[in-house]
């Protein structure tokens, strides 16, 4: 990152809103989302992370933007500024985390392209049922696809030309949210789609567990991009007259309607095409790949409303996996001081590196499954669920140990009313660390199927 003093900043709130939330809305809303809410009890799953973005996610949302804001550095140099030598590994765990998703983020940013080429090309034999699972198992088809979106990420960043993609989110974010709409109104009024939407929307209690909520957590940072550095980043280039309150509220509102309305398009779906059987609601990763085109394939001009889809979140996960790159590549340049165009080869050649066992893996590297998953979800579960929350983890530390409430009430009351001090202040000192810890170790020790969760 820069120094502080040629430090850029956003013109005001509504780019800096628009900015983080283009960073924010991904494959994390549209793909991630609908996959765990249909495997983890659908309303149960919702209602979790509702209750978990108002509080745990608020309250890191706004710490880490304000201590980002108040440091005007990204997380290694804001760990460093506070002078907090024994916390500092806070600081590169909070940096790692970008480098472990931006592989895998990249092979699904793949297998998106994929989609929107075949939609291109007509659509043919998309909506089969193994059209997806042969396609993944391929040995080299999902390597090149995760190459394109790969390159293509790659040449925005090096071409410094984010801006522009940037810009055109912010017109393609309304439109993808308006088809989001139309497209759930679609789906959920076909026959059978009833039993699917009571599934997503109504609560059942019984299907509450502790993974519930281990997977509600790792999908909120993830989502909201918390606990791994990110917002410290964009904080630093945060003003100091822009009501820092009221950006992240409208922040967390905006990413979690989007995986609400996606999860609305794909779930009920499920029933329709599969009776919503508990097989259909596992599928994981490729629930969006093979519930989808099926919808598509059964609505009239489906194959238009296909492109456009998958074009729509093409940009979105491009949005996101420029900020993963370029979070990276400053992390790096910082750190080492090289030029920026051997840190851009590094972090590709790193990305070459995670993304190709992780796109295998569904393949020929199909035995090679550690902790009983694929690569891909090995990496995703490394990163969402043991690594963010330890990032959040120093993050409470940070604060409890060395800043203090009281900066960080200042800080946030620059600009802004800080209407929800107390519930911060509470989450912060109490519900998040223990519940960190007390999520942290019942995960580790349920993958070591040492306890079963
Ligand atoms: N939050 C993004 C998503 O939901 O797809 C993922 C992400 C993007 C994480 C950018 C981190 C980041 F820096």
């Amino acid at each position: 990152m820069e120094s502080s003093k040629q430090r850029s900043s956003f013109s005001g709130r509504l780019g800096y809103v628009l900015s983080v939330a283009g960073s924010a809305v991904g494959l994390g809303n549209l793909w991630r989302f609908p996959y765990l809410a249909a495997k983890y009890g659908g309303g149960i799953f919702l209602l979790v992370y509702l209750v978990l973005a108002v509080t745990f996610g608020f309250a890191l949302i706004v710490s880490e933007t304000a201590l980002g804001r108040m440091s005007r550095k990204s997380p290694i140099g804001a760990f460093h500024f506070f002078g907090s030598k024994k916390l500092k590994i806070g600081g590169w765990i909070n940096a790692i985390v970008p480098m472990m998703i931006l592989p895998y983020y990249c092979v699904i940013g793949g297998w998106v392209i994929k989609y929107l080429f075949e939609f291109l090309r007509g659509g043919n034999g998309l909506a089969e049922n193994d059209y997806f699972s042969h396609f993944i198992a391929d040995p080299t088809a999902p390597l090149i696809w995760f190459a394109v979106f790969g390159i293509a990420t790659f040449f925005v960043v090096i071409c410094g030309v984010e801006k522009g993609v940037e810009k055109s989110s912010k017109i393609l974010m309304p439109i993808l949210v308006v088809l989001a709409v139309f497209i759930a109104g679609y789906s959920v009024t076909r026959p059978g789609a009833w039993e699917g939407v009571k599934y997503y929307l109504i609560p059942d209690f019984s299907k509450f567990s502790l993974m519930t909520v281990v997977a509600a957590m790792g999908q909120m940072f993830y989502s909201l991009s918390i606990g791994m550095g990110i917002l410290y980043t964009y904080g630093s280039y945060m003003k100091r007259d822009i009501d820092m309150e009221k950006s992240v509220g409208q922040i967390e509102i905006m990413d979690t309607l989007i995986a609400f309305l996606s999860g609305l398009m794909i779930v009920p779906a499920v029933f329709v095409f599969s009776g919503g059987d508990q097989t259909a609601l596992n599928a994981g990763p490729g629930l969006m790949f093979m519930t989808l085109p099926k919808v598509f394939n059964s609505m009239p001009f489906g194959n238009i409303v296909g492109v456009v889809f998958f074009l729509l979140v093409l940009f979105a996960a491009l949005t996101s996996s420029i900020s993963l790159m370029e979070t990276c590549v400053s992390t790096l340049q910082d750190q080492t001081h090289w030029s920026r165009k051997r840190c851009s080869l590094l972090m590709w050649g790193e990305m070459l590196l995670i993304g190709i066992p992780c796109s295998l893996g569904f393949g020929i590297w199909q035995g090679i499954a550690p902790l009983n998953m694929s690569i891909l979800d090995f990496f995703d579960f490394l990163s969402n669920s043991i690594l963010m929350p330890i990032a959040a983890f120093f993050t409470c530390l940070l604060i409890i140990k060395v800043v203090g409430f009281k900066k960080i009430a200042d800080e946030v009351k620059f600009s802004s009313k800080f209407r929800r001090q107390r519930l911060y202040e509470f989450c912060m000192k109490y519900l998040v660390p223990i519940c960190l810890l007390a999520i942290l170790l019942s995960s580790v020790l349920n993958s070591l199927q040492i306890i079963k969760i």
